[in-house]
């Protein structure tokens, strides 16, 4: 399940643990940073909560929204730092939302220890449900 993590994985981490700093996350406490590496680009994004806490944006979509919004739709990588000790795995609608932008991208994950690990999105949601699926809909009638 793990990659081998290359520098270019803690590059693009470095980002996401800067990026963490801007998080804005008053009532779970609980900051993440998001970088997406797409194009050859570095795109950030951080959780954002809100007061309907429902309404709160997880820090991986922030990231991915940003890359989509200069034109990226297709993503190499995602790297992913939490506020707990472990590295913080994305959570199950982020996997579902990157899956979007290439099923295979490499996800780096930290956390505040040391502790890196790398893995492909695929890994983490096996089964995804892609737009092939709907391509496969042959628009007739139930
Ligand atoms: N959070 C993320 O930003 N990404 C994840 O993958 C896990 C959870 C945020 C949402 C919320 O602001 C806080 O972490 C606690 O759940």
């Amino acid at each position: 399940m793990s990659e081998r993590v290359t520098q270019a994985d803690l590059a693009l981490l470095a980002f996401a643990r800067e990026a963490k700093q801007k998080a804005y996350a008053p009532y779970s406490g609980f900051r993440v940073g998001a970088a997406v590496f797409a194009g050859g680009d570095i795109y950030v994004g951080v959780n954002v909560e809100n007061a309907a806490y429902g309404s709160t944006i997880c820090a991986e979509r922030g990231a991915a929204m940003a890359a989509v919004a200069a034109g990226h739709t297709f993503f190499d990588a995602i790297a992913i730092v939490g506020d707990s000790e472990s590295p913080t795995v994305p959570c199950g609608a982020c996997r579902q939302f990157l899956a979007e932008f290439n099923p295979e991208m490499r996800v780096v994950i930290g956390g505040r220890s040391d502790t890196v690990e790398v893995m492909t999105l695929d890994a983490l949601l096996p089964e995804a449900f892609v737009r092939g699926y709907l391509d496969e809909d042959d628009g007739g009638e139930e």
